[in-house]
């Protein structure tokens, strides 16, 4: 499905991941990049700084996201891998989009609806502390994508609307000059992709703090996994394992082999909570051991990461050129 196709992975610079981001987004990210004939992933910094205005902590956040990619297996030879303030183009891109894109599509957007609806709710006025980055922010988002002429762009379902602006856009642009100058893109969603329960059996999230983290150090996982909540029921007593939280969160990471001897430990009477815990907490680290260690000497070798990025937007700059000289080519009449 990906064969002799251009696929475009965005992310954001929000830290360190914890296992639910790392089985939800970053793995399944990683290994359909690598089905793609052609895959670019970048680091969306522009985006970030409609919130994050601090540099110290933007430029560690940026440092994280890069090296926990490359840590899980990213392959900078296969994939084109930038920032995106690293390619200018696509700012310049964004600013001809800007000229395509009807400003009630802007107001339509989830992400700046999501705003004004929390500022209505205390009380504030519709447009307290929303900037033009975050009201514009689909647009920039959009000439992350059209710039690379891209075919499909993998999503969670919250991102949908975006992909669907951007196809807007590029359709706006090619029906005003009869052309396909810009392709259009499709979402992608990956089905499969199980939701990770968190330790409190709400979907794991660092807002309801209740993840288990994986670039801690191993007494911290282990105090995330042992906080799953057990009930007191003694070890010989037969459970359904689908009545267990420690089982769920089991489920999307151990391999079936593993998930059976859980299950029939459980409905035996042979398994307790503490040994259910400690193999969730050995499929945890066995799952992160590699990539902790990879993680460890990126950031301490960080001079080489920036090299791999750097070398990812040289990549990146001659199709963004491309791109834009055929816009301007259109809108100046050259
Ligand atoms: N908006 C995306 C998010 O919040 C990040 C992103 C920016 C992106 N530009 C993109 C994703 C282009 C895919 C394609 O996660």
């Amino acid at each position: 499905m990906f064969k002799g196709k251009t696929v475009l992975t965005g992310v954001k610079p929000t830290g360190t991941p914890h296992l639910g981001n790392y089985l939800g987004a970053i793995k399944p990210a990683i290994a359909l990049g690598n089905q793609a004939t052609n895959h670019f992933m970048f680091i969306a910094d522009y985006h970030a700084i409609n919130a994050e205005k601090d540099p110290v902590v933007l430029n560690q956040k940026i440092k994280e996201v890069a090296c926990v990619y490359l840590a899980f297996g990213l392959d900078p030879n296969h994939t084109v891998f930038y920032r995106q303030s690293d390619v200018p183009e696509i700012t310049e891109i964004t600013t001809i989009l800007y000229a395509y894109t009807p400003k009630g599509l802007m107001n339509k957007s989830h992400a700046y609806k999501a705003c004004v609806d929390k500022n209505r709710e205390a009380g504030k006025p519709d447009d307290d502390g929303i900037n033009m980055g975050l009201y514009t922010y689909p647009t920039l988002m959009a000439a992350d994508i059209l710039t690379f002429n891209t075919d499909i762009v993998p999503v969670g379902r919250d991102q949908i609307q975006h992909v669907e602006i951007a196809r807007d856009i590029a359709g706006a642009f090619n029906a005003h000059y009869g052309e396909e100058v810009l392709k259009q893109p499709t979402y992608y969603i990956e089905e499969s992709v199980a939701v990770v329960p968190g330790v409190d059996g709400r979907k794991m999230s660092k807002s309801y703090n209740n993840v288990i983290p994986l670039f801690a150090d191993d007494k911290e996982i282990k105090k995330a996994v042992f906080s799953v909540p057990t009930d007191s029921r003694p070890i010989e007593e037969p459970k359904n394992p689908d009545e267990i939280l420690v089982y769920e969160i089991y489920k999307s990471i151990a391999t079936p082999e593993q998930l059976k001897e859980m299950a029939d430990g459980l409905r035996g009477g042979k398994l307790g909570y503490g040994h259910i815990k400690n193999m969730l907490l050995s499929a945890v680290l066995d799952e992160v051991k590699e990539a902790r260690e990879k993680y460890n000497y990126y950031m301490e070798n960080y001079h080489e990461v920036e090299e791999m990025l750097k070398k990812g937007a040289e990549k990146a700059r001659p199709i963004a050129q491309a791109t834009l000289k055929r816009l301007k080519d259109k809108v100046f009449g050259r």
